[in-house]
């Protein structure tokens, strides 16, 4: 599994003010990083996002076409080379509560095929406020979580090689956890957003805190620049350096 985010050169990936929470004050929407999140979600099988993400993003869609629609049928012709049988990835979404709405474009695309993986609880919500037909709830948890494994399980019984998750930050805390996320591409976006009592702004890992001895280390696999913005990709290592 691969994951991907942007963040401010302190750290922070979401400002969470009436300004705007998504990723996409984070970048400034800058070209390039829109490119790159386009090109991973063409490669990807599924495209795993927590339930906060997609309530932070009430008109987005994970799709490549949606988050850089210049190059979409560049990327269409990439993913059919690939030999990728999906024309889009299917969209997992985790949720505990079930708090979802049902007409939001990102789960609700007829062409974009969406799982939703909750427990007994956010299910019986879901049934409720009826999910489009290209959607599906499933069951795999129970309280408040669903365990991280179940969410790969899901996306391996559809065939999903690739999976990419694009956040937000407790989901890849659970995955980090529980030690499945293989790579992060990282965009280091130059501006500082700082911190205060009022204004929490997470990083990319949250609900989790590691000890110095189980913290886990990366290998930087590349560096790319782009104006003063960087792109990072680091692979996940058992071993400390
Ligand atoms: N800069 C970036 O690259 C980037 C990327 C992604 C997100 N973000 C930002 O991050 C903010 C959202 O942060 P967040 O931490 O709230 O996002 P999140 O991890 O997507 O959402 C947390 C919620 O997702 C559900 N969830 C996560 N893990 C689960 C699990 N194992 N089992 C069941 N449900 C699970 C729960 O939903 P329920 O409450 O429904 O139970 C939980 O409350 C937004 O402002 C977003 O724009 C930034």
């Amino acid at each position: 599994m691969i994951a991907n985010f942007v963040s401010t050169l302190d750290g922070v990936v979401a400002f969470d003010t009436d300004e705007g929470s998504g990723g996409g004050e984070v970048s400034g929407f800058f070209d390039p990083d829109r490119f790159v999140m386009g090109l991973l979600r063409t490669m990807a099988d599924a495209i795993l996002v927590g339930a906060g993400t997609v309530r932070a993003a009430p008109t987005h869609e994970w799709t490549a076409r949606r988050v850089h629609p210049g190059s979409r049928l560049a990327y269409a012709e990439w993913r059919e080379r690939l030999g990728i049988r999906s024309a889009q990835p299917t969209t997992i979404v985790a949720t505990a509560s079930g708090g979802l709405d049902p007409s939001h474009p990102g789960l609700s695309a007829p062409d974009v095929p969406v799982i939703i993986v909750t427990t007994e609880e956010g299910a019986a919500r879901l049934a409720a406020a009826r999910p489009a037909p290209n959607a599906r709830v499933e069951v795999a948890g129970a309280g408040r979580r669903v365990p991280a494994p179940k969410l790969i399980e899901i996306a391996g019984s559809i065939g999903a090689g690739l999976i990419l998750c694009e956040g937000g930050p407790h989901l890849i805390g659970d995955l980090l956890r529980a030690g499945l996320l293989d790579e992060l591409f990282l965009t280091i976006a130059p501006q500082v957003a700082g911190r205060d009592e009022g204004a929490e702004r997470f990083g990319f890992v949250e609900g989790l805190a590691f000890s110095v001895a189980d913290a886990p280390w990366a290998q930087l696999v590349s560096v790319r620049r782009a104006g003063d913005y960087l792109f990072l990709r680091y692979r996940f290592e058992k071993a400390r350096p």
